[in-house]
């Protein structure tokens, strides 16, 4: 009698496990690139953030003697921010997942879960506790931060960047294409990516 109950427990035990869905949140390039395996991929949005250029990258987008700037979160009451939420059902391509993120966005020193969205209208969220990255404002926990700027310092600074993933602007114009793609207007990137296509035109112009 003990051993049925124990090994229905484990029946019961492994079935929870196998049921627990891991949600990843993307609102820079997880945007565009998961990068990892996933069932569903659904258009939303968080509530009481906004996405700001303000994390400095010493490992994708730019080196440690000229950095990069890359997305993090800053928290606004009342703001929203678009992204998009990945379903991550196998608990194999979740053990995978989360080990490709934890390399990827290594400089961000905050995961946190918070509430999705896909209805403005609606209170109600859409999918409870999303898992996101935040690089935090706390340069003791996160060195890299680079914080806020004038809109031209900040385009200087990313015309200029390149690391190991890339020119730092292709990342900023694939979250502008990226986010239009989804339907998302975001002026602090939209602005951002302008001012930087006109330092590379005024360039090759010269
Ligand atoms: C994200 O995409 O959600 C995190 C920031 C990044 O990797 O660009």
């Amino acid at each position: 009698m003990i051993s049925l109950v124990l090994s229905l427990r484990v029946i019961l035990h492994r079935r929870a496990r196998s049921e627990m869905v891991l949600w990843v949140f993307g609102y820079g390039s997880l945007i565009w690139k998961a990068g990892f395996r996933y069932d569903e991929r659904r258009v939303g949005f968080i509530r009481g953030f906004r996405r700001v250029f303000y994390q400095g990258s010493t490992d994708h987008r730019g080196t440690p003697e000229f950095p990069g700037r890359t997305v993090t979160l800053e928290s606004l009451p009342g703001a929203i921010c678009w992204g998009v939420a990945y379903k991550v059902s196998d608990e194999e391509d979740q053990k995978i997942a989360l080990e490709h993120l934890e390399v990827r966005e290594k400089q961000y020193d905050m995961k946190v879960y918070v509430d999705f969205y896909t209805d403005a209208d609606s209170p109600t969220p859409a999918i409870n506790g999303v898992m996101l990255y935040i690089g935090s404002a706390d340069k003791t926990t996160n060195q890299n931060y680079l914080g806020p700027a004038a809109l031209d310092e900040m385009a200087s600074q990313i015309a200029q960047a390149e690391g190991p993933s890339g020119p730092n602007r292709d990342y900023l114009f694939h979250l502008d294409d990226a986010l239009k793609q989804i339907g998302c207007e975001d002026s602090h990137v939209r602005d951002l990516a302008n001012a930087v296509r006109k330092i590379i035109s005024t360039k090759a112009a010269a």
